[in-house]
């Protein structure tokens, strides 16, 4: 498995994606999106930038889905990453949330001096707590009724890795 660049033939699935909850998941699927935010980022700058930034899930060159992730400020010289992931229905539940998410870790703390990134997530959403505690992350806390989805306000878990918990290759 690798990550990789979007490329311009990704953006078509990218942006069907936001149109279909089945697609995008459930607990990602917040109402109808303008998909063409991703084709327009994509002309400015691949997708890749210091602030927020979209790579590809590849396993033996078939597209699996896609990670991505945001910087938050956390002090005038600090900052963490916050990350999502979101791999097509086909290859869900095959441990390669798992995979991608360890291999992000790797990248993030690679490529940056970054100390320490998070990922939230639903508290009904049990593959994705699975997938990020198989890859190293940490349970830190539980957010309540943190994000509107579907009607309800829903209770969030926190997961994070600390440089110093990025597992051993
Ligand atoms: C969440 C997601 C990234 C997880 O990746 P995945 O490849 O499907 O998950 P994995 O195969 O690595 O497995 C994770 C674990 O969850 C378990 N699991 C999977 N689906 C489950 C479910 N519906 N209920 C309970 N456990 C489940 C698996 O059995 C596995 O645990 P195990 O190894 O102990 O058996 C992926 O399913 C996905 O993209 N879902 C849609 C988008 C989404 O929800 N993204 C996260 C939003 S914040």
């Amino acid at each position: 498995m690798r990550l990789r660049p979007v490329t311009e033939s990704d953006l078509d699935r990218l942006e069907e994606m936001f149109v279909d909850p089945d697609a995008i998941g459930v607990f990602n699927w917040g109402g109808f999106t303008d998909g063409t935010v991703w084709r327009k980022r994509f002309e400015e700058n691949r997708l890749l930038s210091e602030d927020r930034s979209v790579l590809m899930v590849e396993l033996d060159g078939t597209a699996l889905g896609f990670v991505s992730w945001n910087k938050i400020r956390t002090g005038q010289f600090s900052h963490v990453f916050e990350f999502g992931i979101s791999l097509w229905p086909a290859h869900r539940g095959k441990g390669h949330g798992s995979a991608a998410q360890l291999q992000l870790a790797r990248y993030l703390f690679a490529h940056s001096t970054v100390h320490r990134i998070q990922a939230g997530t639903e508290l009904d959403n049990i593959a994705e707590q699975r997938a990020l505690e198989k890859a190293g992350f940490t349970r830190e806390a539980v957010l309540r009724e943190y994000s509107f989805r579907d009607g309800a306000w829903r209770d969030e878990v926190l997961y994070r890795m600390l440089r110093p918990e990025l597992p051993m290759p």
